[in-house]
């Protein structure tokens, strides 16, 4: 069921399993055809999100960020916690206009926004580094090549690479939210993403012109951190 068709007389919660249960769901998270239902798939991965934030706010290489740029960064809940743990730097997110709306970034706020589409849309300059936190693993190995030289291309030389989420193990047999997420962004989602091994970021990151890369693994949450430097 699309968001469109799903009964306005019931409530978000409601409606949320409805389209839930259809491929509409990951058009439902980007365009946001239905707020209330919007607001809650956007408030539930955030939740999740808050979780999974010491895994990367901890590494020592994201904290010699001045300025990332958060790339899908949906309703700001890792932007607002990177700014709060690192008061010197800045923050852009990046999302679609309808995500962006979402965000509130009062005047002055380190936190700003970049409206805009991934794959239509250049990534804005200025930044240091460049985050896909739970982004790529919604898209196949030829869009997240696209996406990775559309983040070299607007890093300065030195400027970092962090894909950030659940990879797959090396031989893809182990990790059970990497298997139910695999299973959703396949069958329910986008039907185009999985959870990649660490090792097919690398290849992609090389692929795409970065150098010095290496991973982080065996996170809390099955997360793994893969870094990249623009040389
Ligand atoms: C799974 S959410 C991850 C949100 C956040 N980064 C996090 O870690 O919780 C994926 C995000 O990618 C965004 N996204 C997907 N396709 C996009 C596109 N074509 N252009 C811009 N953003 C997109 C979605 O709107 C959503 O906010």
């Amino acid at each position: 069921m699309s968001p469109a068709e799903a009964p306005q007389d019931q409530s978000a919660y409601e409606r949320f399993h409805l389209i839930v249960n259809g491929p509409a769901l990951f058009s439902a998270v980007v365009t946001g055809l239905d707020l209330g239902v919007f607001t809650l798939l956007h408030r539930s991965m955030a939740a999740f999100t808050l979780r999974t934030m010491p895994g990367l706010l901890d590494n020592p290489e994201v904290a010699t960020v001045r300025h990332l740029l958060d790339v899908g960064g949906g309703d700001g809940t890792t932007a607002r916690a990177f700014a709060e743990r690192y008061p010197s730097a800045e923050v852009t997110i990046f999302d679609m206009p309808s995500v962006t709306r979402l965000v509130d970034t009062p005047d002055g706020d380190r936190v700003r926004l970049h409206p805009g589409d991934l794959f239509a849309d250049p990534l804005p300059v200025g930044a240091d580094a460049v985050l896909f936190s739970h982004v790529l693993e919604v898209f196949s190995g030829e869009q997240i090549r696209t996406l990775l030289s559309k983040a070299h291309a607007v890093l300065p030389a030195g400027g970092r690479l962090f894909i950030y989420g659940f990879p797959a193990s090396d031989d893809e047999e182990e990790g059970v939210y990497s298997a139910r997420l695999s299973l959703y962004l396949n069958v329910l989602a986008t039907g185009a993403g999985m959870t990649y091994p660490v090792g097919d970021y690398e290849q992609w990151a090389r692929q795409a012109g970065f150098g010095g890369v290496s991973s982080f693994t065996g996170l809390p949450y099955e997360h793994g951190l893969v870094v990249a430097t623009k040389e």
